[in-house]
């Protein structure tokens, strides 16, 4: 799979292990940084994941900070982007699942890497359902008003 992956420097650690993982496991990562742990803004990150995303640079983006969290909040005001925060390996299969998560948040700080790096593999690996689940992404695209830059 096709995976741009950033993060801030709460997620930096985490990140740096995520990338090589990834790499191992067959992926081509675009690693977009940050490169320290450096105090950093994590939007302007959540951005260039996103817009690769969008603009199918990525099949999927993975983004990183203290607890996903912002990422998250940042990554969901760009248009076409479905992100979600993940803490074990059942939200990070109905995160692919049931919501067609196209970018995945992760807390560096409040998950081991180890971990991280498992519910990474889950969502990466989980298909899909459609069903009923198309009906309801079709719901939430509405949602989108305007186009955000
Ligand atoms: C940075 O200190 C921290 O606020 C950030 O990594 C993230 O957790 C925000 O949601």
């Amino acid at each position: 799979m096709k995976l741009w992956v950033g993060s801030d420097h709460g997620g930096f650690k985490s990140k740096e292990k995520l990338v090589g993982v990834l790499r191992q496991e067959g992926h081509t990562v675009t690693d977009i940084g940050t490169f320290s742990e450096e105090s950093m803004d994590y939007p302007d990150i959540a951005k260039l994941v996103c817009l690769a995303v969008t603009g199918k640079k990525a099949d999927r983006g993975i983004l990183l900070c203290g607890t996903g969290i912002g990422m998250s909040i940042a990554a969901n005001k760009m248009k076409g982007i479905r992100a979600a925060v993940v803490w074990n390996k059942p939200t990070a299969s109905l995160a692919a699942r049931h919501n067609k998560a196209n970018v995945l948040c992760l807390g560096g700080r409040v998950l081991k890497p180890s971990t991280l790096i498992e519910l990474a593999r889950v969502w990466i690996r989980s298909p899909f359902e459609r069903g009923r689940h198309v009906r309801r992404i079709s719901k939430i695209t509405a949602l989108e008003t305007k186009k955000r830059g």
